[in-house]
């Protein structure tokens, strides 16, 4: 790309608001998710991604993209302290020192001495070691590893319980949620203990959601994408999206979300939308992800 269309985007890209974690730390309003992009796509299309804006970046080690996701940030070359970025712990790795070295390799593979934010990916309530997995999430972060330490698809059970073991609650749990799944019990339970909610397949992938006619409703009278009313519904929820787009028309579309707003009226239209029916259909209580 020439460096003046770079710079075109460049002065083009909204400013993403933040939210302040409980921990003190900042994380912005929405962000860029990376599944299923391969190393070579990461890699090409994070520099297109936060040329349009997105300084939130989601992988995990079970994506196998993170070095694609690091040389995408370096080329970037912007200051890693504008950036911030998130990784995931694998089910194989949980436990005490293999927490330790997976987390190793991540940093290594991402090209950084540290992770704005670490996610335990799944709770693996079978193998029953999350709790300890949190502890050595602790001990990383304490060491300066990881500014701020959350977790992925966890259940208030499993919540409490690392709150009654360790004595610390998670800063962030990050699970499936858009409008035809809005967690809303979930949601309240996240408010009461100070846990920001990040949401994953915020578009609904793998359901109808984006073709669902009240949605196309308001997105016809708003003028905007019906993917761009659903990612306002979260911003205006305080729920942090991390859509994924390949394309870069999309990926523009996806973070043009903060300079208009959604009527209560609207935001309660969408709320209506909610079916309770998941698009991945994993139940965290009994899901294997290793
Ligand atoms: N913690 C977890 O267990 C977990 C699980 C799943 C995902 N995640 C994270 O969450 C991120 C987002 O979730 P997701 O990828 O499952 O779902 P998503 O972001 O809801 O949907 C992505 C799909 O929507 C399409 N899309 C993107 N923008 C669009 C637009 N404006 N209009 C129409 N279609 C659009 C994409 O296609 P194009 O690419 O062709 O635009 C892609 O097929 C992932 O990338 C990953 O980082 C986390």
């Amino acid at each position: 790309m020439s460096d003046d269309k770079t710079k075109d985007l460049k002065d083009a890209a909204p400013d993403v608001a933040k939210h302040v974690l409980r921990d003190g730390h900042e994380i912005p309003q929405l962000g860029f998710g990376t599944y299923p992009m391969d190393d070579a796509e990461a890699e090409a299309l994070i520099p297109e991604a936060v040329w349009r804006g997105y300084r939130l970046i989601d992988t995990a080690a079970n994506y196998g993209n993170e070095r694609g996701v690091g040389l995408g940030v370096r080329y970037c070359d912007i200051p890693r302290s504008d950036l911030f970025l998130t990784s995931k712990l694998p089910g194989r790795d949980h436990g005490t020192d293999s927490v330790r070295r997976s987390l190793e390799g991540t940093l290594e593979r991402l090209g950084t001495d540290y992770l704005d934010l670490y996610l335990i990916h799944w709770p693996n309530p079978s193998v029953d070691r999350y709790v300890d997995t949190w502890r050595a999430m602790m001990a990383a972060r304490d060491e300066g590893l990881i500014r701020s330490i959350g977790v992925s698809n966890f259940l208030p059970e499993h919540l409490l319980r690392l709150e009654r073991e360790t004595g610390e609650m998670p800063v962030v749990n990050q699970v499936e949620l858009h409008p035809q799944y809005q967690q809303e019990t979930l949601r309240a339970f996240h408010e009461e203990h100070k846990i920001l909610t990040e949401a994953w397949s915020p578009l609904g992938r793998k359901t109808d959601l984006l073709q669902d006619p009240w949605l196309v409703e308001i997105a016809r009278k708003v003028g905007r994408t019906p993917a761009q009313v659903a990612l306002r519904w979260h911003v205006q929820s305080s729920i942090v999206a991390i859509p994924k787009s390949s394309n870069t028309e999309r990926m523009a579309e996806n973070i043009d979300v903060f300079e208009w707003e959604l009527t209560d009226e609207q935001m309660e239209r969408v709320r209506m939308l909610h079916t309770g029916i998941s698009g991945s259909g994993f139940d965290p209580s009994v899901h294997e992800e290793m």
